[in-house]
């Protein structure tokens, strides 16, 4: 595959690395750079070698500072609801990929950026990364589902504060409030990535889709995701997988999932 605003590679086996690559716009996300994505993620969803996803931006200064202001000159409110319709369809597509991806966030993730991390299923910092939404300073608010993912993942008193002071908060502060998983120095961000990606993909890949799928339904009324992960657990019966992980734990050997 080849993009002109992303870098990709099978990094090792089952690890697929995405890097947005305009460092010189701080890898802001212009309508190109959403094509990309689309189309990147498209793929890596249907490739069933894939199990794991890291996505990080070119760079030491910035993961992705932001939608590219520049688009802003010319919108109108239809096209500017049209425009955040797309933004959140390609990162409804990452949420929903069905195998995790992991955000390598390796500087600024400002408003898109920030929105980005959080539609990946887990965020993992270089000490020197700053997150916020500072859409209200330029007249807007996030449109690419900021105002939805950041309540659930820090809780609504911290979201609210960062999206209506529009600050940006640091890797350590990131940590404490949940925003992120784990803070690292910068030459051992992808490393940590991909020890976590190595982890993930040496497990059953229908039980880890299950689980995400499950995990995606803790916002439903409690007896709804009860039920769903009830269903979930039963259908994790329907694979070689599970016999394989309960026997090899039987045997006391390493299982070896073939993903079916
Ligand atoms: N959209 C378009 N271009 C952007 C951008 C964005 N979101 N963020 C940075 N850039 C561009 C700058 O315009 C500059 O381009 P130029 O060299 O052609 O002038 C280049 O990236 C480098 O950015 P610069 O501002 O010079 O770096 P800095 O170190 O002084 O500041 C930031 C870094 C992140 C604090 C600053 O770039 C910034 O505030 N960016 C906008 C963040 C934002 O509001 N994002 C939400 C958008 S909805």
């Amino acid at each position: 595959m080849h993009f002109e605003t992303l870098s990709f590679s099978i990094q090792e086996d089952h690890i697929a690395v995405v890097t947005i690559n305009r460092p010189e716009k701080l890898n802001a996300l212009n309508a190109e750079v959403i094509d990309d994505l689309d189309a990147c993620f498209s793929a890596l969803q249907a490739d069933p070698t894939v199990r794991v996803v890291i996505l990080t931006g070119t760079g030491e200064k910035a993961f992705v500072a932001g939608a590219d202001i520049q688009q802003f000159t010319t919108l109108t409110t239809a096209s500017a609801t049209a425009f955040a319709r797309r933004g959140q369809g390609v990162f409804n597509l990452i949420e929903s990929l069905g195998k995790p991806v992991i955000a390598a966030v390796n500087g600024f993730a400002l408003g898109g950026g920030c929105e980005l991390a959080l539609s990946c299923h887990v965020r993992i910092a270089s000490s020197n990364a700053r997150f916020g939404q500072p859409e209200v300073k330029l007249g807007v608010i996030p449109g690419y589902g900021g105002t939805q993912r950041l309540p659930r993942v820090v809780g609504h008193g911290i979201a609210t504060e960062m999206i209506i002071t529009g600050g940006m908060v640091d890797a350590e502060r990131a940590l404490n409030i949940g925003l992120v998983s784990k803070v690292v120095e910068q030459d051992q961000l992808l490393e940590t990535a991909l020890e976590m990606a190595r982890t993930i993909a040496s497990n059953a890949p229908v039980a880890v889709r299950l689980s995400l799928e499950s995990i995606a339904n803790s916002t439903l009324p409690s007896g709804v995701g009860m039920d769903a992960e009830a269903e979930l657990f039963g259908n994790a019966f329907d694979t070689d997988d599970v016999k394989e992980g309960v026997t090899a734990f039987l045997e006391k050997r390493a299982a070896n999932f073939s993903g079916s």
